[in-house]
């Protein structure tokens, strides 16, 4: 982040305020949804806290999922054995407070992600995005995130771990 001051740490029974990401379904997801979702081991949720104050800036969650082999592109599953399927980690919604935009949180949030599972005892190839619409594929494809080789229209799309987090900081 341009402006380094504040940090990421899991969800927790932290007060949730007055965060908004001005998009209704992420923001309700987060008021209302992600503390069941934690309960039930169906997500991890990480927030951004800014500066000295406990006011949430930014989340993001993850949850464990597959990617069928052929959704990858060839060049990738080329270089793979041919399971049915490949593990990966899905980072199921991602958003910054309208307040906090375009200071670099969306990338620190990335490179977050990306660094808890590559630091995890358990192998993931891939993280994977659902992009609630093409301006969310713009951000990612950004940071080097590819379209899988799903339905035309989807806006799944992956990026693989090897040799990611350096990729990911230099945005
Ligand atoms: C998309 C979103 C997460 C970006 O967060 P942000 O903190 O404003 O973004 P950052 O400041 O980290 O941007 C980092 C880089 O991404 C680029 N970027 C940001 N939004 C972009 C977009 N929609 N398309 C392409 N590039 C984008 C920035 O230009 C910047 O590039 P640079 O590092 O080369 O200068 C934020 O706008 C948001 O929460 N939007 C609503 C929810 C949403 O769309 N979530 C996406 C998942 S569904």
């Amino acid at each position: 982040m341009k402006d380094s001051s504040f940090r990421i740490e899991p969800l927790g029974n932290r007060h949730r305020g007055l965060f908004c990401c001005g998009v209704k379904v992420l923001d309700r997801y987060f008021h209302r949804q992600v503390s069941q979702d934690i309960r039930r081991r169906l997500t991890a949720c990480y927030v951004a806290i800014c500066g000295d104050s406990d006011r949430i800036c930014a989340y993001y969650t993850l949850s464990a999922c597959h990617i069928p082999l052929p959704d990858l592109p060839a060049d990738i599953t080329r270089k793979l054995p041919a399971y049915p399927t490949i593990p990966a980690v899905r980072i199921g919604r991602l958003a910054v407070d309208q307040d906090f935009r375009g200071q670099g949180l969306g990338s620190a949030l990335l490179v977050d992600a990306a660094r808890r599972v590559i630091e995890s005892d358990i192998a993931a190839f891939a993280l994977i995005v659902d992009a609630k619409d093409e301006g969310a594929v713009a951000f990612y494809e950004h940071h080097g995130f590819s379209r899988l080789n799903v339905v035309a229209g989807a806006q799944t799309l992956f990026i693989a771990l090897k040799g990611i987090t350096a990729r990911l900081e230099s945005k």
